[in-house]
């Protein structure tokens, strides 16, 4: 799919990403997964800004990049409601050059799916990030239930021309693929929802 079609589809779900923030189980995990991001802070597919609320105003300085303006608009509302400061780049992660061991930390969410080549944009997230620094990872991925697995490969064409999103991904293998050094996971939601916390290396 060409990347102006997919700016497109994202485009017309931003009103429904932005309704998703006041998501209850997500929320959950969003905080759960988020308390302790602070600093010079990176937000890859910042979306409608949904992590926003999570994140301690006091603490943090947000560079957050997305690729699609209907997205970012709703982003910046988000942060400028929220007392959040941060700055907002219209950007293809997967061609975006940013400056290497520059970040605190990084956060990714529900974004992993999207990507053409999901391992390639973590390594550059282990680049942005500075050694050590924290790297946080929400997303959904292959369940451990065999019946939701059979189905997540059946519906996953549909659901990629629809949404833009893959169903099947294993995200456990391309977080292990990757250069980041994984520290913890969880997963819910019969293995679907992923937590990942990671360290550049
Ligand atoms: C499923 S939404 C998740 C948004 C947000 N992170 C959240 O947790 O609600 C995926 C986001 O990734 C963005 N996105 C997908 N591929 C991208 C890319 N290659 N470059 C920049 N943004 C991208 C989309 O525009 C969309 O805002």
């Amino acid at each position: 799919m060409n990347k102006e079609s997919l700016i497109r589809k994202f485009n017309k779900q931003a009103a429904i990403y932005e309704r998703n923030t006041r998501q209850r189980r997500l929320g959950e995990w969003r905080q759960r997964l988020l308390q302790d991001v602070e600093g010079n802070v990176l937000e890859v597919a910042v979306g409608a800004g949904a992590n926003f609320p999570f994140y301690q105003r006091d603490k943090v300085n947000v560079t957050a990049v997305d690729f699609s303006p209907e997205m970012l608009s709703r982003a910046r509302r988000m942060a400028s409601e929220l007392g959040i400061r941060a700055n907002f780049l219209e950007r293809d992660i997967e061609t975006l050059e940013l400056p290497e061991r520059s970040y605190d930390c990084v956060v990714s969410t529900l974004s992993l799916c999207g990507y053409e080549d999901p391992v390639q944009a973590l390594n550059k997230i282990n680049r942005w990030a500075k050694p050590g620094g924290r790297v946080y990872l929400l997303e959904h991925g292959m369940s451990t239930n065999r019946f939701l697995g059979a189905m997540q490969h059946l519906i996953n064409p549909a659901g990629r021309r629809i949404s833009g999103c893959h169903y099947n991904r294993d995200m456990i293998h391309i977080a292990n693929a990757s250069e980041l050094n994984i520290v913890k996971t969880e997963r819910y939601w019969n293995g679907i929802v992923h937590l990942i916390w990671a360290q550049a290396t």
